[in-house]
């Protein structure tokens, strides 16, 4: 009965120069690893998951990247949507597909472009988690987030206050998605916070009866089409409707609304991999402290650098400290680890000028 959802249809545009629109993150094996992220996301679900029940959803334009990277996924079960709609729509959209295949089923919702490092502990979680889902008999049902032990006070991530217990999935008190710097750091002064990891854990019941609940347009506009899914006319349904629903997050949709949320606070280490200096965060540093991926590097003087080339490029670095060098095919970026977040900027000027 268990199942498992790949969302693959992000840009990860603070991966530039490497991610592209035509070729985002995911499907680049951005940690020097000898695997794209999606290959290894999809590595680490089928361990738990049969890859029969791997369903992958991404926009239309990266079907090539994923039958070449995913070939163990079925043609039927790739998503393809015509528009980004953020997270809601594609997973109402998997989870109506789910449950007409299988009532019983429960699933994990993953993003395609996370960094995992343990993969038992993390599997760990994910069983405790399936177990709870599938047995839950709630009014409500149960919805559960892996969540992670805030650092800082990050006001790109979801905050989830839960109640102390001694049961390995909390009761969550309150789902705040993004809340404002001040905001961030009274939960952290507070306490009994985490992070949300992005990754869900439900029935396929559970999280359509919170569309209906809570989305009820959306449910409407994709229930209706809910006799072409798993058909050869699921195609078409989704061509013509896809478009029309709302551009919503499940975290504001559903999470911050759902009255039955729990969290495990998770024993693995995680990153979500929003910026180069995630990259230099977690891999291993060299002993003057550089991260080197793919490159052979002749380093004189130099520490605290993440660089990243081609396969196999000889850089040779004389007094840098604390950039990012990353050189990609048509494209070599020299920026100071604390400009990561303005490579959007740097993007948009290379599009004007060449
Ligand atoms: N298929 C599909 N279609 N996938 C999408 C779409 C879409 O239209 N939009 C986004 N995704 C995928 C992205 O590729 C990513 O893997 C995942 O859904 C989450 O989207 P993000 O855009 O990265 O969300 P976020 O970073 O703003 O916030 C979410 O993740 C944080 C942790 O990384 C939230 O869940 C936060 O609460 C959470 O803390
Ligand atoms: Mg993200």
């Amino acid at each position: 009965n268990y199942y498992a959802i790949i969302m693959a249809g992000g840009v990860g545009s603070r991966f530039w120069p490497l991610s592209k629109a035509n070729y985002p993150k995911q499907f680049h094996d951005i940690l020097g690893a000898g695997e794209t992220l999606i290959e290894r996301t999809f590595g680490r679900l089928s361990q738990t998951v049969p890859a029969d029940n791997v369903l992958v959803l991404t926009n239309e334009k990266y079907k090539t990247l994923v039958n070449e990277q995913l070939p163990k996924v079925k043609d039927e079960n790739i998503v393809l949507e015509p528009a980004m709609r953020n997270t809601a729509p594609c997973i109402l959209l998997a989870a109506l597909k789910i449950y007409k295949a299988n009532p019983k089923g429960v699933m994990i919702v993953a993003p395609s472009d996370h960094w995992i490092e343990d993969e038992k502990a993390f599997l760990t979680d994910l069983e405790t988690a399936f177990k709870a889902c599938e047995t839950d008999i709630s009014e409500e049902k149960l919805l559960v987030t892996l969540g992670i032990e805030p650092t800082f006070p990050h006001t790109g991530y979801g905050y989830i206050q839960y109640e102390s217990s001694d049961s390995a999935i909390k009761n969550v008190k309150a789902f705040k998605e993004k809340p404002d710097y001040a905001t961030a750091k009274q939960f952290l002064a507070e306490g009994n916070y985490s992070w949300n990891a992005g990754i869900f854990i439900w029935s396929a019941k559970a999280i359509i009866e919170a569309f209906e609940k809570y989305l009820p347009e959306m449910y409407t506009l994709f229930n209706s089409g809910y006799e072409a899914l798993n058909t050869e006319k699921e195609e078409a349904f989704i061509q013509e409707n896809y478009e029309k629903a709302e551009n919503i997050s499940i975290d504001y949709g559903i999470l911050e609304k759902s009255g039955n949320v729990g969290v495990i606070p998770a024993t693995f280490d995680w990153s979500d991999l929003g910026a180069w200096g995630a990259i230099y965060d977690n891999l291993e540093k060299d002993a003057e402290d550089n991260v080197i991926v793919n490159a052979k590097v002749i380093n004189r003087d130099s520490k605290g650098n993440l660089i990243r080339s081609e396969k196999g490029k000889v850089v040779v670095v004389d007094g840098l400290e604390d950039y990012i060098v990353v050189d990609s095919k048509e494209v070599l970026v020299i920026m100071p680890k604390s400009k990561e977040q303005d490579v959007k900027i740097m993007r948009a000027l290379v599009q004007e000028k060449y």
